[in-house]
């Protein structure tokens, strides 16, 4: 078996002259997202918190009215609002950005149940579009970014499915009637 000499041939690459190594000037600055991503997270992060803030007053809305299913449901969205809203800031700063959360309303208004879905429709449709259009320009200026987003267009995809099926359901009875109305929450939540 032949056993080649890695020791010596290493030895003789070595230059014969020390060279003089260039002075440390201590660590380097990391890289960062272009700006148009770093407005673009930080508007997402509004909506984020704008949805949690939505869902906090539809379960406190449903706990009143002692609708106990849709009040745990509501609770539960609320929550991952809040997580969605962490992805997009440890994304921030794992490039190195401190995000910036802007304003985002804490009071609603609700009249029934329904309004309570006909609102959340509307505001998980508008964030699909904005995170699907955010995706779109993402393909070309920053392809890790593009994937990262990815599970939030995902994420909207099967939020417009679950309300458009609560819309869907809703037709099915009169909601002007209480009792239907309870029937319904106790059914779909
Ligand atoms: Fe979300």
């Amino acid at each position: 078996m032949e056993i080649k000499k890695f020791g010596v041939q290493a030895q003789a690459q070595r230059p014969s002259q020390p060279t003089e190594s260039p002075a440390f000037n201590g660590p380097i600055t990391p890289n960062s997202l272009p700006e148009e991503i770093i407005n673009m997270f930080n508007e997402r992060l509004g909506d984020e918190y704008t949805a949690h803030y939505f869902y906090r007053n539809a379960a406190n809305w449903c706990k009143n009215m002692n609708y106990k299913k849709a009040a745990e449901f509501f609770e539960a969205e609320a929550t991952s609002e809040l997580e969605h809203a962490k992805g997009l800031q440890d994304y921030l700063t794992q490039w190195n950005i401190i995000p910036q959360i802007p304003q985002a309303p804490t009071t609603q208004n609700f009249m029934n149940l329904v309004d309570i879905i006909n609102k959340a429709y509307n505001m998980e449709f508008g964030l699909f579009e904005k995170y699907s259009e955010n995706q779109k320009a993402l393909d070309s200026i920053h392809p890790a970014t593009f994937n990262f987003i990815q599970k939030y267009v995902d994420l909207q995809n099967g939020s417009v499915a679950e309300y458009s099926d609560l819309l869907n359901a809703a037709v099915l009875v009169d909601t002007n009637d209480k009792f239907q109305t309870l029937y319904f929450e106790q059914t779909y939540f």
